[in-house]
């Protein structure tokens, strides 16, 4: 039967949108609650919805009973400190499973491909219902920093990179692509992310702000490309011997954050 899919996500996987033109207040990301997760380091999540509406931000799959990542229940602290942040979200009118902003603070390319992840966004997900995709808003004005793609984890020929300019917004399938954010500022980076259902919905909210297939990519010199290859092998290698001297085989890479 298979899933209700996104046209407008057919040919490459991803799209991005016409910047949003309207200024969001800092106030509605700065004073929200933020709570680690789990290995993803010292980046920050604040939820705006989660599985029954408290600060939390496990997988809808993950409690009793378990779900898929739909039908997101509006955290009500928090949309009251973040109301354009929920109208953002809401805007597509598409099913919106977990919302939340992250804070992502500076780090390096080589960072960013050690942390190349696929969400689990589909988790019990019903074939005939609407994939799972992730939309990612921009808040901060982080012109120099990229949200990097590849089909291929450890290809840096299938890589691509989007600017995030404040506003940026861009659709991904992210169960699909290895994805992860360099962020070059000195500030932390804030942007909203929104798992949203697959439908004409969404379909129409991508028409109607020119959704591009096929946007232009950053350059990078190969070789500092090829030596964060290295650099990645080289931290997997060390990563691997670390578990090993545990006593514990490496499972594949699983994902940072979920
Ligand atoms: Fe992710």
């Amino acid at each position: 039967m298979g899933f209700i899919t996104s046209e407008a996500l057919a040919e490459s996987g991803y799209v991005v949108l016409d910047d949003h033109p309207a200024e969001i207040d800092p106030a509605e990301w700065l004073d929200l609650e933020y709570v680690r997760w789990r290995s993803s380091g010292i980046t920050r999540f604040a939820p705006l919805t989660s599985y029954a509406g408290d600060v939390d931000c496990n997988g809808f799959w993950n409690h009793t009973p378990p779900r898929t990542d739909k039908d997101g229940v509006w955290v009500s602290t928090q949309v009251a400190t973040a109301p354009t942040l929920q109208q953002r979200a809401l805007e597509p009118g598409a099913g919106i499973g977990r919302c939340r902003v992250i804070e992502l603070q500076p780090n390096e390319y080589a960072d960013a491909i050690y942390n190349l992840h696929q969400d689990d966004n589909n988790r019990l997900n019903d074939e005939g219902t609407g994939w799972v995709v992730r939309g990612f808003f921009n808040l901060t004005d982080d012109t120099e920093s990229m949200l990097i793609l590849r089909s291929d984890r450890f290809d840096p020929a299938t890589e691509v990179r989007l600017p995030l300019r404040a506003g940026s917004r861009i659709i991904v399938d992210t169960q699909r692509f290895w994805h992860a954010v360099w962020h070059r500022g000195t500030a932390p980076r804030y942007a909203l992310i929104a798992s949203w259902t697959s439908g004409p919905e969404l379909d129409a909210y991508i028409a109607a702000h020119h959704g591009d297939p096929r946007p232009t990519t950053v350059d990078l010199d190969a070789q500092f490309v090829d030596d964060a290859q290295v650099e990645l092998h080289r931290r997997i290698e060390e990563r691997r011997k670390a578990f090993e001297a545990q006593g514990i085989v490496m499972e594949p890479p699983t994902p940072l954050y979920s």
